[in-house]
């Protein structure tokens, strides 16, 4: 047997250094601790894990946040665990399954890409993720599948294919996701990214899976890696409608033996998308197969039950969450409800220290991040070492955020993240070396732009990187009257009560667009909303609850492992602008707006006025720097 041990070694050259702190020294300041057990009363899961014989741990969405959350604020220290930790609680549930002679898999449903400074601050010339990848590799995954944050730059689905890919053996799925390289005699092909024949559907038997040996043993799986028909992708990679995928030759024949059961791993949120239509499909063949679906996505946590022999699960994003299925199975043909069950988990230590405590109490007796446990000279158990880079520490420190800043305050107030981003920030950034920067302007921007709260303390490459990940561009048009052009955000918004329906569908059309493009916080922020409005007041009054994530999900009993009370939420407009120029209507000013919003702007600033017809030719850049690079030129300037 491989003995597990993980030495997550993370010794990344330090990469996340930030530019122009003045005096401040750059180098390379590894601070190599362990971080503290946590310190504070903590809440631990009271409920026993149901194993079944069919075991899922299941990680999507995870962008890079591989060190843990580290910010003191409620409910951060919740989602502390990082790699290590995890690594560590993976090891001890393998054995855990082993002594109960059931199978444990390790699932991802991609997007590895975008999201931290771990991920996205690395050197220029180098490739996003290529180092964070390299500890994900290390864990024993079974399956994996590609998120659209693997296909935005072409680069990085290459380096996926090229370095990455090989590490997993065969068991990273991409069942509609191509790539186009050279092959060995130096013609165009176009490959899937995953598996590259029979990328489709793989069976696991025991000895496939070298690192867990006792996985799936015997059981035969059928697992598949499908991608919503996500629509913004780099030149060179494909990715065929999940209608189309069903309708393939391959397909059919992957699907056409019956397995133990099918793994349908997918980038795609288990409700209202295209789960259905491989569901179908499979089901159309084997009305009786179990089916375990494992989806992500829209960083939430869902469930449901497309039938009695099927469950389809979400967890999450961000190692905020760490999901877990589990099936018991019954005999081939049975027409008879399964049984399933479902959790969500903190992934936290004290997490990953009593989910296995629970399972088997007396033999196990653990203590993570230090080894030593008694079990009865099977195997040495797991050793491993985090060498953590303190993101905190040892960045420039001299930049300090006050207040906490969140993205769910209310819009505007002083806590808002996004009134800081657009009264201030952006009017800071957007003026720099920028010679029109003496025009008054109105800038808009969709408030989906930021991503992630600032906590109060030293401000960060990484916390740049979290908050704002997205690289849009500013674009302009110059010489609108004040008049008009402060006329555009609310009818972005919808305000023009007379446009009625026709507004509204243009917003859906919209929002259609977006979630083709990969955007999917506008369902994100929905779900916190619903979480809050469903007694998030009271659940807060009563003070016997942490806060977190509060799931309502269809399917039965509570999944969150631990209760929480949810933490307020405002939704803030779609779209949200500077402060608008203090001038009379009719000063020209330059009407300034993120290049992914340039199509709505357009049509709206036609409604408005009927002067002139407006269209991409009066279109320029506003200036080159990013939305991602904004937070972080603010910060040189206001807070050194
Ligand atoms: C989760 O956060 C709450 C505060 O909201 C804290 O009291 C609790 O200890 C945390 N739980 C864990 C396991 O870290
Ligand atoms: C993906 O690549 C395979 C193998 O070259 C090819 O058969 C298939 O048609 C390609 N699929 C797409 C959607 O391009
Ligand atoms: C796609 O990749 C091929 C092979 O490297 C290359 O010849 C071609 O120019 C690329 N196409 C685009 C649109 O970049
Ligand atoms: C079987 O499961 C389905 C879907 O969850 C449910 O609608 C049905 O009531 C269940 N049947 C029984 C007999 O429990
Ligand atoms: C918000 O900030 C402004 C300016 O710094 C200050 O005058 C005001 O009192 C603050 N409001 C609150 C509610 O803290
Ligand atoms: C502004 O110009 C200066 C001098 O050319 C340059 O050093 C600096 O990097 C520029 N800043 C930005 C944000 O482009
Ligand atoms: C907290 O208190 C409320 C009101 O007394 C009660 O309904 C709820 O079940 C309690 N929750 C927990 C997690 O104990
Ligand atoms: C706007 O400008 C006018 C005229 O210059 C001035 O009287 C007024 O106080 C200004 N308003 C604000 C809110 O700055
Ligand atoms: C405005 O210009 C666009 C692009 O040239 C054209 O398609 C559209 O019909 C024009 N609209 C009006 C009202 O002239
Ligand atoms: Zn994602
Ligand atoms: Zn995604």
């Amino acid at each position: 047997m491989v003995n597990l041990a993980l030495s997550l070694f993370l010794t990344l050259p330090f990469i996340l250094s930030v530019q122009g702190c003045p005096g401040e020294d750059h180098d390379h300041t590894h601070i190599e601790h362990k971080r503290a057990f946590p310190q504070a009363a903590v809440t631990p899961p009271t409920r026993a894990l149901e194993w079944g014989d069919v075991n899922i741990i299941h990680t999507t969405d995870s962008h890079g946040w591989l060190l843990g959350h580290q910010k003191s604020s409620f409910p951060e220290p919740n989602y502390s665990g990082d790699l290590g930790d995890f690594a560590s609680f993976v090891s001890h549930m393998k054995e855990i399954a082993l002594r109960k002679d059931v199978d444990l898999l390790l699932v991802d449903s991609g997007d590895l890409h975008d999201g931290t400074g771990l991920s996205d601050g690395f050197p220029a010339g180098d490739v996003d993720a290529h180092e964070s990848n390299k500890f994900l590799a290390q864990l024993p995954y079974d399956v994996m599948t590609i998120g659209n944050h693997e296909l935005y730059v072409y680069a990085n689905t290459l380096d996926m294919y090229k370095n990455f890919v090989p590490k997993l053996k065969g068991r990273y799925l991409s069942s509609n996701v191509n790539i186009t390289v050279l092959d060995e005699h130096g013609n165009v092909v176009s490959v899937p990214v995953g598996r590259s024949e029979m990328a489709f559907s793989f069976i696991f038997r025991g000895e496939i899976n070298d690192v867990t040996p006792w996985v799936a043993r015997g059981k035969k799986v059928t697992a598949l890696g499908v991608l919503f028909n996500f629509k913004g992708n780099d030149k060179n990679t494909t990715v065929q409608p999940v209608a189309d995928m069903v309708k393939e030759k391959w397909f059919l024949d992957a699907i056409k033996e019956e397995p133990d059961f099918f793994l349908l791993t997918g980038h795609m949120p288990v409700v209202k998308n295209d789960w259905p239509l491989v569901f179908n499909a499979v089901r159309a063949v084997h009305p009786h197969a179990p089916i375990l679906i494992l989806g992500g996505h829209t960083h939430i946590r869902d469930c449901v039950q497309f039938d009695g022999r099927s469950m389809a699960l979400e967890s999450g994003r961000y190692m905020e969450t760490v999901g877990w299925m589990s099936m018991k199975l019954d005999h081939k043909n049975s027409a008879e409800n399964l049984t399933f069950s479902r959790r969500y988990l903190d992934p936290n230590r004290v997490t990953y220290e009593v989910s296995p405590l629970h399972a088997i109490p007396r033999i196990i007796n653990l203590k993570l991040g230090t080894t030593e446990v008694p079990h009865n000279g099977e195997k040495p158990h797991l050793r491993y070492a985090t060498r953590e880079i303190d993101v905190q520490r040892s960045q420039s420190s001299c930049k300090v955020i006050r207040p906490r800043l969140r993205l769910r305050d209310p819009y505007p107030s002083n806590s808002s993240l996004l009134t800081l981003f657009a009264s201030k920030a952006m009017p800071v950034a957007l003026s720099i070396n920028n010679t029109r920067a003496n025009v008054p302007n109105v800038i808009i921007i969709n408030s989906g732009i930021q991503r992630f709260d600032l906590y109060s303390g030293p401000f960060t490459r990484n916390d740049q990187l979290t908050a704002s990940f997205y690289a849009d561009a500013f674009f302009f048009i110059p010489d609108i009257p004040a008049g008009i052009a402060n006329q555009v955000l609310p009818a972005l918004n919808g305000a023009r009560a007379n446009e009625g329906r026709a507004l509204m569908s243009e917003l859906e059309k919209f929002e259609n667009e977006l979630y083709g493009r990969g955007y999917v916080d506008m369902i994100y922020m929905r779900w916190l909303d619903e979480m809050d409005k469903r007694g998030g007041v009271e659940r807060r009054a009563a003070q016997n609850a942490t806060l977190g994530y509060v799931t309502q999900d269809s399917c039965p009993g509570i999944g969150d492992d631990v209760v929480h009370a949810p933490l307020p939420f405002f939704t803030p407009p779609r779209f949200i602008s500077s402060t608008p120029p203090n001038v009379s209507d009719d000063t020209p000013v330059d009407l300034v707006f993120v290049d992914f919003i340039e199509k709505r702007v357009l049509q709206i600033l036609n409604t408005v006025q009927t002067t002139k017809n407006y269209t991409a030719v009066d279109v320029q850049t506003y200036s080159p720097v990013l939305s991602n690079a904004v937070m972080g030129l603010y910060a040189q300037q206001a807070w050194n």
